[in-house]
């Protein structure tokens, strides 16, 4: 086994992830794959931790000598506290969930955008400059991914969203990182009217499990140029990508996202390139029990 890459004090790395709850969790399964293909001694434990002990906990990481953690729901939000830098994209974001511990100073990111997006580009579209795309919702997981789409130089981005408000607000925000748009859900018909669009993302968790078989926009309103793509990797193929397979599109769903935000962690923890196909089997697998 290579014990180049260690924790403080020489010993194994000692990575994690915490959340509440957090039993459901894959991450462990993945970035134990990972660490043993990559040949690395260490261990990646899931966390329970409560709001309340929250700060605590990543006071901890220092203390225990963690190479880094993850952080999920319902902590991404408030975690920016209590870390000592938050990284430029993740404060723009507003939302952290890997920490890097580099001799005690702990460094939030947000890696759940740009694994989006390297997710995206490897697996259905390599080139996202000049693209128009239309993306569904603007919660906490849509606004990593229009911050990392942003930064590929896309034509347009428009964003559709049952309350209006909020899409105009995050397009207002951001309107100068690039061309970006907002719209209600029923004025979507007229906007795919006028407008090409190449990608259609789904960011909310319309479709599901156990509400699979509901659909985040009606299927009419897709054709078959669109790469339709889902965040959602349970079920691995929604409605609205079994519909949008059906007429012909191009279709990308959610578990490459998932994947990916974890390599980019387990790089940063390593500086070793994430044994990526390793990571996709575990969770597949898992997924498919
Ligand atoms: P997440 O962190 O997963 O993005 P979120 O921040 O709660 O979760 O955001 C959920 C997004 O999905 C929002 O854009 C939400 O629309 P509203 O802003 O109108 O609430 C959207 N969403 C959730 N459920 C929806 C539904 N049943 N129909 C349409 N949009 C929905």
């Amino acid at each position: 086994m290579n014990n180049e890459v260690k924790s403080a004090g020489g010993l194994p790395l000692l990575l994690g992830v915490m959340g509440d709850p957090i039993s459901q969790t894959k991450s462990p399964a993945m970035h134990g794959a990972a660490l043993e293909a990559a040949g690395l001694a260490g261990t990646y434990v899931p966390m329970h931790v409560r709001k309340e002990q929250l700060k605590d906990a990543i006071k901890g990481i220092a203390a225990l000598g963690f190479r880094g953690v993850n952080v999920t729901v319902p902590h991404k939000v408030d975690v920016m506290n209590y870390v000592d830098v938050v990284d430029e994209a993740a404060k723009q974001i507003g939302a952290v969930n890997t920490i890097v511990n580099d001799g005690g100073v702990l460094t939030g990111y947000n890696t759940d955008g740009i694994g989006y997006i390297r997710s995206l580009k490897e697996e259905a579209v390599a080139d996202l400059s000049g693209k128009h795309v239309l993306v569904i919702g603007c919660g906490g997981a849509a606004r990593g991914i229009v911050y990392a789409l942003l930064q590929e130089k896309p034509g347009s981005v428009i964003i559709a969203n049952r309350t209006i408000e909020k899409a105009q607000e995050l397009a207002d925000e951001w309107a100068h990182l690039g061309a970006i748009s907002a719209c209600g859900m029923e004025e979507l018909a007229n906007v795919l009217q006028e407008s090409h669009i190449d990608i259609v993302v789904n960011t909310t968790s319309v479709g599901m499990y156990p509400k699979a078989g509901e659909l985040p926009i009606p299927a009419e309103l897709l054709s078959p140029n669109m790469v339709v793509s889902d965040l959602i990797y349970n079920p691995l193929k929604t409605e609205l990508l079994v519909r949008a397979e059906s007429i012909g599109c191009r279709i990308h769903n959610g578990l490459g996202m998932f994947v990916y935000q974890g390599a980019y962690a387990f790089e940063y923890w390593t500086g070793r390139p994430a044994p990526i196909e390793a990571m996709r089997t575990v969770v597949l697998n898992s997924l498919q029990v």
